[in-house]
Order: C-alpha cells, then sequence, then structure tokens
C-alpha cells in the first residue's frame, strides 16, 4: 500500500494501526535521490510541474513583459526575475522563465548547483556566504542555524530590491522552510512586483506569505500556492503514474512481489512492514525506540 508521509506524520496513529493489520506500506515521498530512482521519484515530479507553472503564475501577475523587445514605440526591458533555491522546482522555473525571454538570476546554498544555473542561461548570484558542506548524501540541502540565514537575508537583500519576480522554493526536506524575505525586503522591493513562494506548504520562506492565499503587501503580490500541480492535472497524473508503475515493478522480481531489503529503494521508502512500522521519523512521532539493525 502507499501513504502519504505529510499525512502519516499528522496522524502517526494511522500508520500503527496499518502495521498492526499486517499491511506493508511505503511512502514514495521518501524515495532516495540516486539515479536508479529518478523515474520513480514523485517529488521531482511534481516539483517539475510547481516550477513551470510558478513562472506562469507570475508572468500572468506582474504588470510588465518578461522578453526584452525593440518596438516602434521603444524598447522594452527584460523582466527581472530571481529564482532562490535551484532544486528541481527551481530548476525548471529558470529554464520556464528564460524561454520566456526573462533575465534570470539564481542562487542555491549548494554550490554544486551553479554550474545547472548557469547552463540554463541564468546568472549565479554569489553571496559571501560560508556554505560549507551544505548536501547531505542523499542530495538534499542541510538545515543551517539561524546566524546564517540572518546573513543570507542581509546579502540577498539587494538582489530582491532590484527583482520584479521573485520565485522561492528554498527548503529541507522535514524542516520548516527558512525565512529569507522579510517583511522590510518586501516592502523594499518596487510596486508591483511579484513573490510565488512554492515554500508556501512548510510555511514559507517569505515573512508575510499566507499557506494557499495571494495577498498584496506594500504593492507586491506574494502568492502561497499548495498544490500547483493540480493546476496541471493531465501532466501531473502522467507523471505520477509512471513513476508509481515503475516503482511497483521495481518490487517485482520473475513475477513475485519481493522485498529486497538490501536495496535503498525498497528499505528508504518503506513505512510499515512485519506488523511493524520501521519508518525512523514516525517512530520518534509515536515515542518508540529506534529499530537495531537486526530487528529490520
Ligand atoms: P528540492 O529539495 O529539489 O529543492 C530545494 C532547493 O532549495 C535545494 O536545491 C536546496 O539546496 C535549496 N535551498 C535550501 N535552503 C536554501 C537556502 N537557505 N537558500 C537557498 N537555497 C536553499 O525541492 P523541489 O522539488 O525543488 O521543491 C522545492 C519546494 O517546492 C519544496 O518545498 C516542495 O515541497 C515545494 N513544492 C511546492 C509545490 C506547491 O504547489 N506549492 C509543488 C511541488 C513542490
Amino acid at each position: 500500500m502507499l501513504v502519504g508521509m505529510a499525512e502519516a506524520l499528522s496522524n502517526p496513529q494511522s500508520v500503527q494501526e496499518l502495521a498492526a493489520q499486517g499491511v506493508t506500506a511505503f511512502a514514495l515521498e521518501l524515495m532516495p535521490r540516486i539515479t536508479r530512482a529518478q523515474s520513480m521519484d514523485i517529488l521531482s515530479s511534481m516539483g517539475t510541474v510547481a516550477g513551470y507553472k510558478a513562472v506562469l503564475l507570475a508572468a500572468n501577475t506582474l504588470p510588465k513583459m518578461f522578453p526584452m523587445l525593440m518596438t516602434a514605440a521603444g524598447t522594452v526591458t527584460p523582466a527581472k526575475v530571481l529564482i532562490i533555491g535551484a532544486g528541481v522546482a527551481g530548476l525548471q522555473a529558470i529554464s520556464v522563465a528564460r524561454r520566456l525571454g526573462a533575465s534570470v538570476q539564481a542562487y542555491d546554498i549548494r554550490s554544486a548547483v551553479k554550474e545547472q544555473i548557469l547552463s540554463l542561461g541564468a546568472k549565479f548570484v554569489e553571496l559571501l556566504l560560508e556554505t560549507g558542506d551544505a548536501e547531505d548524501k542523499g542530495g538534499y540541502a542541510k538545515a543551517q542555524d539561524e546566524a546564517f540565514y540572518k546573513k543570507q537575508r542581509e546579502l540577498l537583500g539587494q538582489v530582491i530590491a532590484t527583482s520584479d519576480v521573485v520565485i522561492s522554493t528554498a527548503t529541507v526536506p522535514g524542516k520548516k522552510a527558512p525565512i529569507l524575505i522579510t517583511a522590510e525586503m518586501v516592502a523594499g522591493m518596487a510596486p508591483g512586483s511579484v513573490i510565488v513562494d512554492l515554500a508556501a506548504e512548510r510555511g514559507g520562506n517569505c515573512e508575510l506569505t499566507k499557506p494557499g492565499e495571494t495577498i498584496v503587501a506594500h504593492g507586491v503580490t506574494i502568492h502561497g500556492p499548495e498544490n500547483l500541480p493540480s493546476t496541471v492535472p493531465y501532466h501531473a497524473s502522467q507523471m505520477y503514474a509512471k513513476n508509481v508503475a515503475t516503482f511497483l515493478l521495481h518490487l517485482v522480481k520473475k513475477g513475485e512481489v519481493t522485498l529486497d531489503m538490501t536495496d535503498e529503494i525498497t528499505k528508504d521508502t518503506m513505512m510499515t512492514q512485519n506488523g511493524e512500522v520501521v519508518q525512523p521519523r514516525i517512530r520518534e512521532a509515536l515515542g518508540l525506540p529506534v529499530l537495531s539493525a537486526k530487528d529490520e
């Protein structure tokens, strides 16, 4: 059975009940970010759709055009777009904003992403920040302390103030999204500017974001969409279905469901097995002890 990690964390008892009924459950949000698992990665699929749609939402709201145009009525300068967090959603947003002709810059705390940002034709925002080893072994960002985020806000302030559009996607798995755009920074943006806060479902990267709502503050429109993929249902469902089908086929060997616990994909996504909750974060939420290697 497939279960959703967010729902499981908000109601861990329901996972325990599943385990008690002998159900073997998996959560695909726990898919490791390894090459072999890419075709099963539902978060990447939904991030791709969300990054694409976030740019369209911004373009639709901004009272300016995105591309540079040389017209008989004068030159239209390109819209300035800043992407904060260049993971799956952020990279897709860069590529769509570039295709619409905007001047795009992006920042990420994982230095490995710089090359990818440049290869998409965007400028990498260099901040004098000591990020050290900001990437975990799963390819995701590591959480930083509040002093780091304070410094990041100070350095990003100038770039945000001169941007027409900010699309923020900065998150760390399992954590509340860091505040990278304060109310004061919003007030420093030109009226008519647009923020699309894709981290809204984790509280938001902007202090003023209201998850699930669109508000206007200091003349700036702030979108806090929680489910953009559902606004592109055809391809979101097509990609999701492909991910699920590939995962189910992965569990079948010679026509039989075979759970190979030495396989990272099977092990990391498993929530319950043999009457027990095996997922460490759900066990912690239930107050259960950590499973030792021999119990697993
Ligand atoms: P991801 O994990 O691939 O990307 C997040 C990126 O943010 C990473 O590259 C990470 O290094 C970066 N990051 C973390 N802390 C940062 C910081 N302080 N400064 C700059 N960059 C930082 O995740 P993905 O798939 O791109 O999704 C991004 C967010 O969008 C997630 O929170 C996800 O839940 C959300 N999302 C929202 C949807 C919606 O409709 N609102 C739909 C799909 C995803």
